[in-house]
C-alpha cells in the first residue's frame, strides 16, 4: 500500500425502518454572498487586492495547517498546487456569476432535490454609500426570494456573512460600538423590504472566525493582529445579534431567528490526563460556547456549522495525520454527534446544521462524508435531539475567502472558464438518500 494511502470504505448505510427525520425537515444547500455573485466591492474586495500576491506564496504552508505536518502528509496538494500558488486565485472577481445566474443554480437545487437553501444578502450592494440605498439592488433580492419560493424552495437568508461596505469599514466597522447603529439600520431596512413570511432566519455567520481570522491570524481584513481588539469585536458582535433579534423579533414574530456558530468538535487527546482535560474545557467554552451562552434568549434555534475536530495534547493541536482534505484539514465526519448532544444540553433548542461539507475537488470523500453525518444525525434524532435541517456546505464551487479558488466544497463543480455547472456524483447520493427517507 502507498505511505499515504487510506481506506476508507462505504459501508452499507444502517437504516432503521422508521423514519427519523421529520417530515418538514429542512433538506438543503448553503452558500454566501461574496463567494458566489461575483462583482461585488467591499472590504473583501479590497483585501484581496492587497493580500493575493502574499497569500499564493505562503499556500504550501497554510496548506498543512492545521495538520502540523508536511507536504507529504497532505495527499491532495499535487492536485491544488497549480491554483493554490497562483496570485489570480485569491481574488473573487466574477466569482462564478451567481448573481445573473441564479435562476439555473435553483434549477440545480431542485434537480438534487433539495427543498431549501441558505444565503447571505449583501450589504454593499444595498448601501453602497453611507445612507443612500440601491432599490435596483433590493428589487434584485426580492426577484430572488420569489424565484426560491416558485420552486417551493424554503428561503434562509443569512444577514451578515463577514462583508461589509468600505464605508463601514472606513470607520472602524464592528470595533466601534457606535457603529452598530449602521448595521441596524440596514437590517431594519431589509426587514421591511425582504423578510417577510421567512421562516427562519439567520442574523451573523460565524462571529468567532471573523473576530480571530482578523484580528489574531491576520489572513481576514483587516489583519491586525491585536488580541484586545478581537475580544472587542467578538463583544460586539454579540450585542448586534441581541439587537437585532430584537428588532427583527416584533416586525417577524412567527420567524425562526438565530446565527451560525463555528463549532470545533475539541477533544482530550489523551482522555483522563489533566492537562490535556482542562485545555479542552477551556478552549471549548471559548470558542463554541462563550457566545451562545450570552444570547441564549435570543435565539430561537442553534444554527452549527461543523468541518473540524481537533484533538488537543496540552495546547497543540495533535489530530491523526489521515485521512486529510484538499485544505490538509483532518476529517472526521461524526464528530458533529458529540457537538449535538453537548449543544442539545446546554441549550435546549431546536439544532439546524447551517453548513457542512468537504474541500474535496476530486469528490473523493463528500459521499462517505456526508453518509457519516447522515448516520450522526439519525442517532442524534433517535436519542430525542431536536435537529431541524441539514444546510451542506456548499451549493456550488465558491471562492473561499483566504484559500481563494483553490478548496472546492460545491455539491455543484463550476467551470470558472465557461460557468458551466456540473453536479458532483455525490449530490446524487445526497439526492438519493432523502428520497428514500422520505418515502420511508
Ligand atoms: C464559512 C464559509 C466557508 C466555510 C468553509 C465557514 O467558516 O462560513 O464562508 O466557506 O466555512 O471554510
Amino acid at each position: 500500500m502507498k505511505k499515504n494511502a487510506i481506506i476508507i470504505t462505504t459501508m452499507p448505510t444502517p437504516q432503521p425502518s422508521r423514519r427519523l427525520f421529520p417530515k418538514d425537515f429542512l433538506w438543503g444547500a448553503a452558500t454566501a454572498a461574496h463567494q458566489v455573485e461575483g462583482g461585488n466591492h467591499n472590504q473583501w474586495t479590497d483585501w484581496e487586492e492587497e493580500n493575493h500576491v502574499k497569500f499564493a506564496r505562503l499556500a504550501p504552508k497554510r496548506s498543512v495547517w492545521p495538520a502540523q505536518g508536511t507536504l507529504q502528509d497532505v495527499p491532495s496538494w499535487k492536485y491544488v498546487k497549480y491554483v493554490a500558488t497562483d496570485p489570480k486565485n485569491y481574488l473573487s472577481g466574477r466569482s462564478v456569476e451567481h448573481y445573473s445566474r441564479y435562476y439555473e443554480d435553483f434549477d440545480h437545487l431542485k434537480e438534487i432535490g433539495l427543498n431549501s437553501f441558505r444565503f447571505s444578502i449583501e450589504w454593499s450592494r444595498i448601501e453602497p454609500r453611507e445612507g443612500e440605498w440601491d432599490e435596483a439592488q433590493i428589487a434584485h433580492y426580492k426577484q430572488y426570494i420569489v424565484e426560491l419560493r416558485k420552486r417551493h424552495i424554503e428561503p434562509f437568508p443569512t444577514l451578515w456573512h463577514w462583508t461589509v461596505p468600505v464605508w463601514f469599514a472606513e470607520k472602524g466597522g464592528f470595533e466601534k460600538r457606535e457603529n452598530l447603529k449602521y448595521f441596524e439600520r440596514f437590517v431594519e431596512k431589509i426587514s421591511k423590504e425582504l423578510l417577510g413570511n421567512m421562516r427562519y432566519i439567520t442574523t451573523l455567520n460565524e462571529p468567532n472566525v471573523y473576530a480571530f481570522s482578523g484580528y489574531v491570524l491576520e489572513d481576514h481584513p483587516p489583519g491586525k493582529r491585536n488580541v484586545f481588539m478581537a475580544l472587542r469585536v467578538y463583544f460586539h458582535l454579540m450585542l448586534a445579534h441581541r439587537r437585532v433579534y430584537r428588532t427583527l423579533k416584533k416586525q417577524h414574530p412567527k420567524a425562526q431567528i438565530g446565527y451560525s456558530a463555528a463549532l470545533i468538535n475539541i477533544q482530550a487527546k489523551r482522555p483522563h490526563n489533566y492537562i490535556d482535560e482542562l485545555s479542552t474545557q477551556v478552549l471549548r467554552y471559548c470558542w463554541n460556547w462563550w457566545f451562545p451562552n450570552r444570547i441564549r434568549k435570543e435565539m430561537d434555534f442553534f444554527g452549527v456549522n461543523y468541518y473540524l475536530t481537533w484533538y488537543l495534547q496540552g495546547a497543540k493541536i495533535k489530530n491523526p495525520t489521515l485521512p486529510i482534505n484538499d485544505m490538509g484539514w483532518y476529517m472526521e465526519p461524526e464528530g458533529i454527534y458529540p457537538l449535538f448532544v453537548r449543544i442539545y444540553d446546554r441549550y435546549k433548542k431546536p439544532i439546524i446544521v447551517t453548513e457542512n461539507g468537504v474541500p474535496d475537488t476530486r469528490d473523493e470523500y463528500r459521499r462517505w462524508w456526508l453518509e457519516q453525518t447522515m448516520i450522526a444525525i439519525e442517532r442524534a434524532l433517535s436519542e430525542g435531539i431536536q435537529i431541524k435541517g441539514y444546510l451542506h456546505w456548499s451549493l456550488l464551487d465558491n471562492f473561499e475567502w483566504a484559500f481563494g479558488w483553490w478548496p472546492n466544497f460545491g455539491l455543484i463543480e463550476v467551470d470558472r472558464k465557461t460557468m458551466k455547472r456540473t453536479i458532483r456524483p455525490s449530490a446524487y447520493w445526497y439526492r438519493d438518500w432523502i428520497r428514500h427517507q422520505m418515502r420511508k
